[in-house]
């Protein structure tokens, strides 16, 4: 099939939904969602994977955008889950995944989580340290069972992506060496509560190449193929999420076919089931975050200042890793171009949404489109400032739209104190 365009057009564009109505009718700051954007990217991987025949699970990262009808808008498309707390495990569960479709990953699993995932029979518990699995052992038996885990692997490989989301370096926290993880298994292989399925291993997000992400995927697989040979009967390779998406025009990520292909070929000579767990590549480019302009000043060197309604609050993104978002107004304006520093209106100067932007002279009232917010938008907005969190809002097919989640009331946010 036909490469995936993840240079596409925006949303609004795409799907000829308006954006001016929905901010007028739920207000600014607004995250707006295209079911049919999230719907056909995951088609497409899946259709890339189906391609390389090649007996494969996409475990969708639950923590990119867990909306509960994304969720179960991902589920309906055949995908199963990747969470990585019992409040995505439970988030999960009322989206639709069966237990035996969720594999549960992260690198500080608090006892009543373990106890939690235990009991839920899952499709495997990725356990981070030898403790870890002690641990599984140890509430695994407890509780009278065997339960399923993989384990994660640090390869030492660099993802060439921002520190902050890079994971596999041998300096970062996450899973266990690479030279001591044979060893780790070795000394556990009777362990009555743990069959040892799987080993898995992610390097990080926003990765644009397939350098890392393949290089991380043969340092398991060898692994994997001598643990084989030792007796451990393991069933799958899990090779984590990270494929990246282009935020500014003319980047370049990986296709979906070429994505397919190369971790394919890492996982068919070891004989085990591939397991992916994307996150960003199928929610970012399908959500927008809306927000108007509430002031418009001279920046003293130059240009303007152009304050909108959302800041850090609602996307953290370019305060916490210095990310590029597209900013569109929805007007297509006939206005002379003028540079603009785009802010929020939060007291710090890290809530800057872009510098030097050249806009059409922004006024008062615009409205502008965010672009590219789908993923690790709404999922890390907070309420600094005593801001209530964003409502989502999703477009479907039909160009019908509905609220997800409503903008909290003043109520709602007091909700839970006791002065
Ligand atoms: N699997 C594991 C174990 C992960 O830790 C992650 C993301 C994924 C899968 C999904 O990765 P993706 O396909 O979305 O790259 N907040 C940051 C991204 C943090 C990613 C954390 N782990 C951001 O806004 O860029």
């Amino acid at each position: 099939m036909a490469a995936l365009d993840t240079t596409q057009a925006p949303v609004f564009a795409l799907d000829q939904v308006p954006l001016e109505p929905i901010a007028a009718a739920e207000g600014t700051p607004c995250y707006v969602y295209s079911a049919p954007v999230v719907s056909r990217r995951l088609a497409a991987l899946q259709q890339a994977l189906a391609d390389c025949a090649w007996p494969h699970a996409v475990h969708y990262a639950l923590k990119a955008n867990s909306s509960l009808a994304i969720a179960r808008l991902i589920r309906d498309g055949g995908a199963h889950a990747d969470a990585n707390s019992i409040g995505e495990i439970a988030l999960a569960t009322r989206a639709g995944f069966r237990p035996d479709q969720i594999v549960f990953t992260g690198v500080g699993k608090s006892p009543q989580e373990l106890e939690r995932a235990v009991s839920l029979d899952l499709k495997a518990i990725n356990a981070e340290s030898p403790g870890e699995l002690d641990r599984i052992d140890a509430l695994a038996r407890s509780q009278g069972r065997r339960v399923r885990v993989a384990l994660r692997v640090n390869p030492d490989v660099d993802a060439q992506s921002h520190p902050h989301i890079s994971t596999g370096l041998k300096t970062s926290k996450f899973g266990v060496p690479l030279d001591d993880a044979a060893e780790v298994l070795r000394a556990r292989r009777d362990a009555a509560g743990l069959e040892i399925i799987g080993v898995h291993v992610h390097v990080g997000s926003q990765i644009t190449s397939l350098g890392p992400l393949c290089a991380a995927a043969r340092k398991v697989a060898d692994l994997a193929v001598a643990l084989r040979a030792e007796g451990f009967p393991l069933s799958h390779l899990d090779l984590g999420g990270g494929l990246g998406i282009v935020y500014e025009q003319g980047g370049d990520v990986p296709t979906y076919e070429a994505f397919a292909r190369a971790l394919v070929d890492v996982a068919r000579p070891t004989g085990l089931t591939l397991i992916v767990e994307p996150g960003r590549t199928l929610v970012g480019p399908a959500g927008v975050l809306l927000a108007r302009v509430i002031d418009v000043k001279p920046h003293a060197g130059g240009g303007r200042f152009v304050v909108l309604d959302a800041g850090m609050t609602e996307l953290m993104r370019p305060a916490l890793y210095g990310a590029f978002h597209r900013i569109v107004p929805v007007h297509a304006a006939d206005r002379p171009l003028v540079p603009c520093d785009v802010v929020g209106p939060v007291c710090e100067s890290s809530d800057t949404f872009g510098r030097v932007r050249e806009l059409p002279e922004p006024h008062v009232g615009d409205l502008m489109a965010i672009m590219d917010a789908g993923a690790y938008g709404a999922v890390m907005s907070n309420t600094y400032n005593r801001r209530p969190l964003p409502p989502e809002v999703l477009v479907e097919a039909d160009g019908s739209w509905r609220v997800i989640r409503r903008r909290p009331t003043l109520d709602d946010m007091f909700a839970l104190e006791q002065a």
